[in-house]
């Protein structure tokens, strides 16, 4: 798959960049051309001299070579590759390309580079979970840039959590998706509805009702529609997700709101998914001012909310619908109801009950249904039962 595929790796000064080494073998083995660009502070933690054996290739680390003057043209760099992988990827390097400093070779390729860009950030856990760090990782998905999440685990400093790079094998799987993804618009010309996230029920001008759902499943699905090339309308409650690329995003806040706003779209489109947690009940009537406490307890009450994807499923036709359950007992045969009751071609299962499948998480257990049949899934992160999902769709495309 990356046979004959011209690929940057950029490498900056993390103590990961010794499995650079391995990475940039791994690519040259599928067949890549791989071309190294350094950060001059990379230089102290794998040599040059390896990285050059390795990629078949003089390391580019300077403007220009001091030995003769010739100029390393940051320019054609950027228009010969089809890939540009910064692997590791430090804070430091993420937030420059955030704000566009071009203080090296390797970022002024970056601002160069025509092609998809990849990063695998690697650092100390409290400086990957810092806001300023989280917010330039999210500005640069939104721009685009793909995102190899790191690992948690055993970091440099002897601590322990999230900020471990990728290992080679992951990072050479995902790029491979990207190629994949760039060659099949398999789903252009198609339009989908993903709902997402938490809906938001008002109580009173202070108070609302709402559940755990974070919307990362339901984002997930909507990125790898429109990789595969489909027009996506994300209908989406409350999140703090950056919109993917290449999806249009509807923001709703109540569970009517998200009925409105879904049905309209349903005229125009080739299927749904239903991912969004939505209220069953809502209060009667919402308070205009806030409610006063009093020494007596409070009864509120609640009236049913209307279910978007049973009337989805009722108007149907020949196209798709899915629906997901999170269950908490009796998964199976609850999932097997909605399927029938909602009219869907296949519910996604997931149950409260298997360690690090639903909410906020980034993985999940599935098990999908449809008429036919179960099939369980293990446990895998929220991109790949995305990717699962959509294959699926593709199956069943009418
Ligand atoms: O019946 P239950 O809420 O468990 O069904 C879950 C499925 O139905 C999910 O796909 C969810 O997005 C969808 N749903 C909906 N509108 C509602 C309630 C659930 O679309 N009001």
């Amino acid at each position: 798959m990356l046979q004959g595929k011209h690929i940057i790796l950029g490498i900056t000064g993390s103590i990961a960049a010794y499995k650079a080494a391995m990475l940039c073998r791994l690519l040259v083995r599928e067949g890549a051309e791989v071309r190294v660009i350094m950060t001059p502070l990379a230089k102290q933690f794998i040599t040059p001299l390896t990285m050059a054996t390795l990629s078949k290739h003089p390391i580019l680390v300077e403007f220009f070579n001091p030995e003769n003057g010739e100029w390393n043209s940051h320019v054609s760099l950027g228009e010969w590759a089809d890939l540009m992988l910064i692997a590791p990827a430090t804070a430091n390097t993420l937030a420059k390309m955030v704000t566009g400093i071009a203080d090296n070779l390797l970022l002024t390729t970056y601002l160069s580079a025509r092609s998809k860009v990849a990063v695998a950030p690697a650092m100390d856990l409290d400086m990957y979970a810092h806001v300023t760090t989280q917010q330039n990782i999210a500005t640069l998905a939104e721009r685009g840039v793909a995102i190899i999440e790191p690992e948690a685990g055993e970091l440099a400093s002897g601590l322990i959590g999230k900020g471990r790079m990728a290992e080679p094998e992951e990072i050479v799987e995902q790029i491979k998706k990207i190629f994949a993804a760039e060659r099949k618009a398999s789903l252009a010309g198609k339009r989908y509805i993903v709902t997402a996230g938490a809906t938001i029920e008002p109580i009173d001008p202070v108070r609302y009702i709402t559940n755990h759902s974070t919307g990362k499943m339901g984002y997930a699905i909507a990125e790898e529609l429109a990789m595969r090339g489909a027009d996506v309308v994300l209908i989406s409650g409350r999140t703090a997700l950056p919109t993917p690329k290449g999806v249009q995003r509807v923001d709703v806040t109540t569970a009517e709101d998200m009925y409105r706003a879904t049905v309209a779209e349903w005229q125009q489109a080739d299927g749904a998914v239903m991912c969004a947690a939505v209220a069953d009940y809502t209060p009667k009537c919402v308070a205009d001012k806030k409610l006063k406490k009093s020494d007596d307890d409070m009864c509120i009450e609640l009236v049913r909310t209307k279910d978007i994807a049973h009337q989805l499923g009722a108007t149907k036709g020949k196209r798709i619908l899915v629906g997901f359950a999170l269950e908490t007992d009796n998964e199976e045969s609850n999932a097997e109801g909605k399927l029938q009751r909602k009219n869907l071609d296949f519910v996604v299962l997931n149950s409260l009950r298997d360690a690090g499948a639903g909410f906020g998480g980034d993985t999940n257990k599935v098990t999908l249904i449809d008429s036919n049949g179960r099939k369980e899934h293990p446990l895998m992160s929220k991109r790949e039962v995305a990717a699962l999902i959509v294959d699926k769709i593709e199956q069943q495309k009418r």
